[in-house]
Order: structure tokens, then C-alpha cells, then sequence
């Protein structure tokens, strides 16, 4: 359950709030649905709901819960840097934007009309006055709108959870008659009320049972509405320009590298040449690691030389020494300021390629060491053929969420692997082997009911996750050099993974990777872990249940 409330705090108040906002459209929607039934019944339900809800705590606690939900939605939307976002996080983005657009003209006419009017506001009352007409058009709308937003909200926050999965048919179902059910309320009850309404004779009574407003209460109503769509309009611009505001700092320190016969990317002023493009994921050679003593990361700036700073002492002895031309510069020693046209002198293409391969890449990345626990016990009196079998049906299942994180599997170590993650930048590396690992865990579980119903034990595994510096390089002979990665990292991540049978968890994931990633470690229970080779103890995050962490990465979605 703890993970499900892991997070700054600001996570949680939305999650709170979300929560006490469900409940409250949940019963506000049953309720409503109570009018196919009679509108006696329907109003008694209103009159158990009202006495909660316009208590003095019960009406806090529900006002409180909506302006905390929409300012630290607001909030969340104003702080991003990008409009990139999944699919269904715009749909919800979106939705949340238009509920208040519909929803204080219901909340004027109804909570005001009542306090302000002294309008009896029955259910019969409002659904009498906006059948059949825009209004109660755009309720039905709104009504959608906040179902798909509040059942989105839901999912993604308990999608990671074994139980939620398994019912997850059945509340689909569900979700789909509440809403249907209350617009079926709504159409019997807002017909039968608008017929009473428009009929002379029924119409005086039913105007002092729900004290009718007047023209100049109605007109009163439509301005306050207005007034506080103005103000919603406001804090929309508001957000708006703060996110402007935000992108503008943004550009304002970056800059253009064109290099030639390859792409354009966007660099940082401060950085170096080179760190822009180990940032942009351009290959460059820089056998010495960008310290200046190899000149392998040089350059021919073609357009935008006058605009450098002067080379170092250091860095002009450099290129005097391999005769390199005057326009020739080390990669890992300027720090562009202004846009700069480059050509690698070591490309990553033809031979020089090959060499470049070769010699070795050194990345900032995250990798996975994955390992089928009790593999040799399991397997021990069977067939090989049975052995192999097993093992493909267990990549088949594992590997595909390697894959559709955009991970690729550097080797097969008999009953495991190692994959690497290789993206631009050491956070999207970092999140894509995290995503991985929650894919992995729920394929497991999917894989292991398979293995249930066939009368089989189930697989266990363990995972190890780090981030850190590696070198991808070509290793073998010429024309026969798989390409693999090694370096320290490599060691970190498989010592990780031997780690998680002494605790019994699924995974430990390296606080390195967790703050690449862009989680807050401060709140999460990180072990210190002694491992074998590794110089100083490492701080990683014990995972039981690998699909949890589909929620650690929900809560600090960058
Ligand atoms: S990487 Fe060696 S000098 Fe730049």
C-alpha cells in the first residue's frame, strides 16, 4: 500500500483530494441515476448526500478537495517544460481543463442559487430547468467528462497493483454503467419535471415548493457565472504565460550545432561540445574521456570559429602536435556560445567508423541485469530440448518490455541477460530501464498464471538496475566484433542483481538511476549495500514486486 502514496507531498495532496472528489461525483452520479427509478427516491438520495455534503466540515473538507485538486493540477501543468506527454495523460490534462468551464454554472445555479436565493435546489428543480435545453446538453457532457477524467486518474494510479490488474474487466464494466445509468436518471426525470414545468397548473406549485428564482435572481446567476469563468480564463492565462515564461528561459540558454552530414542538435551554453553531443546521443570519438590529452574529439568549426573563445595553451600544443589546421579545435574543450557548424574529423562512418567503433564509446546509461532464479534446480533431470523450451518461452514473455522501452539486449548469459539502455540522455536512459523493469514484472506475473495452469512451478527472477559510465565498443577481431559494453557499471548492475536473492526482492534499482531518473530519493527506503568488487557501499532500492515500480515512475513523471 506504502507505494501507493510515494511522492513529494504535493503527489499526495492530489491524490487525496482526487480520492475525495471520486467519491463525491461517484455518489452525486448514483444519485442522479435514482431518477429512472422515481423522483422521490431520487431526492431522498439528495437529501442523505446534501447532509453530508453542506455540513460545515462536510463542505470543507469537499471545497477544499476541489480547489487543491485544480490549483496543484494547474500547478503541475505551468511547471512542465514540454507539451510531450503519453497519450492518455493529455486526454486527462485536457478534461480536467474543461471541467470548470461547465461545472460553475452548476454550481451557481445550484450551491449559490440555494445560499445566495433561497432556492430550494431539489434535483426535480434542476433537472426541470436545463432539460431540453444548452445547458443541460453540456451537463451531459460535463457529467462524461468528468467520469473519463476521474476513471483515468484512478487507473493510473492503481494500475501497478495485482488486484486492480485482475478486476480491472469487471470495473471497465462498471465504469461504463455509471455514467449511463445517471444520464438515464436524467432523461426520465428532466422530461417528466420540464412537462410540470411548462404546465400553468402545476407550475405555481412547483415554483413555491422550489421558491423558483425570479428573472433578476436568474440574471444575477449568469453574472456571477460570468464573473468567475472571467477569473478561470485568468488563471489559465496565467498558466500560460508562466509555461511561456519557462520554455523562453529555456531557449534563451541554448543553442544550435549543425554538424555536417549529420544532424542538428540543441546544446546548452556552458557545455562543452562534446557533452552536447554525448546529450544529443551523436557519436563522437573521445578516446580520453574529453581531458585533452588525445585530440581524438577534434573538430573543424566551418562556420562560426571567430565566435569561439581562444584555444587554451594546452589546447593549441594539442593540435600543433598532430599539424591539425587552423580552424580545428577538441570537442571536449570549447564551449560554444553561439550557433557553430562542425565537422567530426572522426566520424562515425566507412573505416573510420569501424575505428571509432572499435576503440569504444563511452556512454552515461542504464542497464539491467535480469536472472531466472532456481534455474539449475528446475531444469536439473530435464530434456535440454525441455531446458531450451522453457528458457525461450521465458525471453519471449520478458524481453518484448526490454524492447518497447527502447532497450536492446546486449547478451544472453544462459538463464539471463543484460540489456542497455541507449537514449540521449542519461534520464530518458534512465526512465526506459525503469519502465522495462515494471513491464518485466508484469510479465512475469502473466507469464507465471500460464505456467499455473499448466501445473508448472512458477519462474521467480531478480534484477539489477544502475547508471553510470560505460564504453560500448566493438570487441573481437575485425568483420567478427560483437558489440558489447563493459566498464565498472556493467559490474555494479550484475552485483545488484546477486544482491536480490539474499533479500528476497525482484530488484534493487541504484539510487544513481532512481535520481537520473528524476525521483526524489529522499523519501524512498534505500539499503546500503556491501558488494563484492565494488569500492564503496551503494545505495539501491529493494523492490519486491518489479511491477510496482509502473507506480514510482508515475508519481515523478519529468
Ligand atoms: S577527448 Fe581527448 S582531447 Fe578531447
Amino acid at each position: 500500500m506504502n507505494s501507493l502514496w510515494q511522492g513529494r507531498w504535493t503527489t499526495k495532496a492530489r491524490i487525496a483530494s482526487g480520492l475525495v472528489l471520486f467519491v463525491y461525483v461517484l455518489l452525486h452520479f448514483l444519485n442522479v441515476g435514482l431518477g429512472l427509478f422515481s423522483l422521490d427516491l431520487m431526492e431522498q438520495a439528495q437529501d442523505w448526500r446534501k447532509a453530508v455534503t453542506r455540513s460545515f466540515v462536510g463542505g470543507i473538507v469537499l471545497y477544499a478537495a476541489f480547489l487543491v485538486h485544480a490549483a496543484l493540477a494547474l500547478e503541475r501543468v505551468a511547471r512542465r517544460r514540454t507539451l510531450r506527454m503519453p497519450v492518455w495523460e493529455a486526454t486527462q490534462v485536457v478534461l480536467g481543463i474543461l471541467i470548470p468551464f461547465l461545472l460553475f454554472v452548476h454550481i451557481v445555479h445550484t450551491r449559490v442559487a440555494f445560499q445566495q436565493f433561497g432556492v430550494n435546489d431539489r434535483m426535480g428543480y434542476i433537472t426541470g430547468l436545463i432539460w431540453d435545453t444548452s445547458s443541460g446538453r453540456n451537463q451531459a457532457i460535463l457529467l462524461l467528462i468528468v467520469w473519463i477524467h476521474a476513471c483515468i486518474g484512478l487507473h493510473y494510479w492503481l494500475r501497478g497493483r495485482d488486484w486492480w490488474q485482475r478486476a480491472t474487466p469487471v470495473l471497465i464494466g462498471l465504469a461504463a454503467l455509471v455514467p449511463a445509468f445517471a444520464l438515464a436518471g436524467f432523461m426520465v426525470q428532466g422530461r417528466a419535471q420540464r412537462a410540470r414545468l411548462q404546465d400553468p397548473d402545476s407550475f405555481g406549485t412547483l415554483a413555491e415548493l422550489y421558491n423558483w428564482p425570479s428573472r433578476d435572481s436568474f440574471a444575477a446567476m449568469d453574472t456571477i457565472t460570468g464573473n468567475g469563468l472571467s477569473v478561470y480564463w485568468g488563471i489559465l492565462a496565467l498558466v500560460a504565460v508562466i509555461m511561456a515564461f519557462r520554455r523562453w528561459g529555456m531557449t534563451r540558454r541554448s543553442l544550435k550545432i549543425q554538424f555536417v552530414d549529420g544532424p542538428e542538435i540543441t546544446g546548452r551554453k556552458g557545455m562543452t561540445l562534446l557533452e552536447m553531443s554525448r546529450a544529443s546521443g551523436v557519436p563522437h570519438m573521445a578516446l580520453c574521456g574529453g581531458r585533452g590529452r588525445c585530440t581524438t574529439c577534434r573538430v573543424i568549426i566551418e562556420d562560426g570559429s571567430d565566435l569561439l573563445h581562444p584555444p587554451s595553451p594546452e589546447e593549441q600544443a594539442a593540435l600543433r602536435a598532430v599539424n591539425a589546421p587552423p580552424n580545428a579545435r577538441l570537442a571536449c574543450q570549447i564551449r560554444p556560445t553561439e550557433p557553430a557548424t562542425v565537422m567530426r574529423v572522426f566520424r562515425p562512418d566507412g573505416r573510420r567508423a569501424r575505428q571509432h567503433e572499435s576503440l569504444g564509446q563511452e556512454r552515461k546509461l542504464a542497464i539491467l541485469f535480469l536472472d531466472m532464479r532456481g534455474f539449475t534446480a528446475r531444469t536439473t533431470g530435464q530434456l535440454p530440448y525441455d531446458v531450451v523450451f522453457l528458457l525461450n518461452r521465458f525471453f519471449d514473455a520478458v524481453v518484448p518490455s526490454i524492447t518497447g522501452a527502447g532497450g536492446t539486449v546486449d547478451k544472453y548469459l544462459g538463464d539471463g541477460l543484460l540489456a542497455v539502455f541507449e537514449r540521449n540522455s542519461a534520464q530518458a536512459s534512465a526512465r526506459a530501464a525503469l519502465e522495462a523493469a515494471a513491464g518485466i514484472g508484469s510479465a512475469l506475473e502473466t507469464f507465471n498464471k500460464a505456467l499455473k495452469a499448466e501445473r508448472a512451478d512458477s519462474v521467480a527472477i531478480g534484477m539489477g538496475l544502475h547508471l553510470g559510465e560505460l564504453v560500448l565498443g566493438e570487441i573481437g577481431a575485425a568483420d567478427n566484433a560483437p558489440r558489447t559494453i563493459i566498464g565498472a557499471t556493467v559490474n555494479t548492475a550484475s552485483r545488484l542483481e546477486a544482491e536480490t536473492k539474499r533479500l528476497g526482492v525482484e530488484a534493487l534499482v541504484s539510487e544513481d538511476l532512481l535520481q537520473a531518473a528524476g525521483i526524489d530519493t529522499e523519501t524512498l527506503d534505500l539499503a546500503s549495500l556491501d558488494l563484492r568488487g565494488v569500492r564503496h557501499p551503494v545505495a539501491a532500492l529493494p523492490v519486491t514486486k518489479a511491477s510496482t515500480i509502473a507506480t514510482l515512475l508515475r508519481d515523478h513523471n519529468a
